[in-house]
């Protein structure tokens, strides 16, 4: 049976990049491949983080999980730093990794970059090798399929490489594992600026739509959207990003293909609508979900428990073997 991986940072709010471009898609893999999602608190960790405030997202981020449909009964929800092995694993591909490969990571260009200007001279070494930590998430599970947005192809390839560079050097250990990138919405830009993708830490409150927003919200940040002065659809994100974007937004929550949809449309304003309505109502179930959820703490206690209890077990055997491969004594 395939075996799936995938993790999200808790941090920021959750929002519909990250929803149309993995969640949705993890909901759907659970049911067909042995899957294991988590929260990763050790990747969140790179940049400073409040300690109340990450505690409290992480369990939020749990919540949010099995509220997108994840059921624990079905697959394996985990807290990132309840499994130890994971960072025990990142040691041995950091050395597994070169300098080089991890300085031409646009995430790490990116996000060091911000760091500056926001004045904050301080980038951490972690920042620069989260990578090796991300390929450690995937490799200890024998994951062959990951599903990701578009953002995190890069991370993706280096993965696959840094297990192939250990399989050549120390013999067979790891699964190369692949991208499991959605056709739309792989990558759901800002609607205030829809070149630069939708994100956590958006310039304008306006720019990214939080999946646990009241209904309103949504409405009123889609009729704002930034379209473009020719009032004519057409799918092309090249020339019409802002259009492009609403027409894969409304593809992706109607499971219809953007550039046909397109053609339903004369006017804007009916597309931003339509759109809205669409995503509130992919939205609101989740919604309800998670209000439930919340009011049962522990429920929510006993699913991450139980995850990192079976999580742990299939990450023991694969650090072993990496170790066992590499040439570490095996304490008798
Ligand atoms: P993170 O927390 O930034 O995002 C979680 C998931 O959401 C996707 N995503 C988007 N998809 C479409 N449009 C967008 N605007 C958008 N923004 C985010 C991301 O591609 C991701 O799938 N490095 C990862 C977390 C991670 C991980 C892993 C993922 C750590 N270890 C192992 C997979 C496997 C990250 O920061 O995702």
């Amino acid at each position: 049976m395939t075996r799936v991986l995938s993790g999200i940072q808790p941090t920021g709010d959750i929002h519909l990049g990250n929803y149309l471009g993995a969640l949705r898609q993890w909901a759907l893999d659970q049911h067909e491949h042995d899957s294991f999602y988590c929260a990763v608190d050790l990747h969140a960790i790179t940049v400073q983080q409040n300690p109340e405030e990450l505690r409290a997202k992480t369990l939020e981020t749990m919540a949010t999980l099995v509220a997108v449909g994840l059921d624990p009964e079905v697959c394996t929800l985990f807290v990132q730093s309840h499994v130890p092995y994971h960072t025990e694993l990142s040691w041995l591909l950091e050395c597994t990794v070169s300098f080089g490969e991890l300085r031409r990571m646009t995430q790490f260009k990116d996000k060091s970059m911000k760091q500056g200007d926001s004045g904050q001279e301080h980038v951490s070494a972690g920042l620069f090798t989260y990578p090796a930590l991300m390929a450690a998430d995937i490799l200890i599970y024998d994951a062959d399929r990951v599903p990701v947005g578009d953002d995190q192809r890069q991370h993706l390839e280096l993965t696959r490489d840094v297990a192939e560079r250990f399989n050549s050097r120390y013999g067979e250990t790891f699964v190369l594992p692949s991208a499991a990138i959605p056709k739309i919405a792989a990558r759901v830009m800002d609607l205030q600026e829809p070149t630069n993708k939708m994100s956590k830490s958006a310039e304008s409150a306006l720019g990214a739509v939080g999946i646990f927003e009241d209904v309103e919200s949504i409405a009123k940040k889609f009729k704002r959207a930034v379209t473009d002065s020719s009032n004519e659809v057409r799918f092309d994100f090249e020339s019409k990003p802002g259009v492009s974007n609403l027409l894969s937004i409304l593809g992706a929550a109607t499971d219809r293909d953007p550039e046909l949809l397109a053609e339903d449309y004369a006017q804007y304003g009916a597309l931003k609508a339509d759109t809205a309505d669409a995503v509130i109502s992919v939205l609101e179930p989740v919604q309800l979900r998670r209000s439930e959820l919340l009011a049962d703490p522990a429920e929510l206690d006993r699913i991450i428990a139980r995850g990192a209890e079976k999580a742990g077990e299939v990450a023991a055997v694969t650090v072993s073997r990496a170790k066992e491969a590499m040439g570490f004594l095996s304490p008798s």
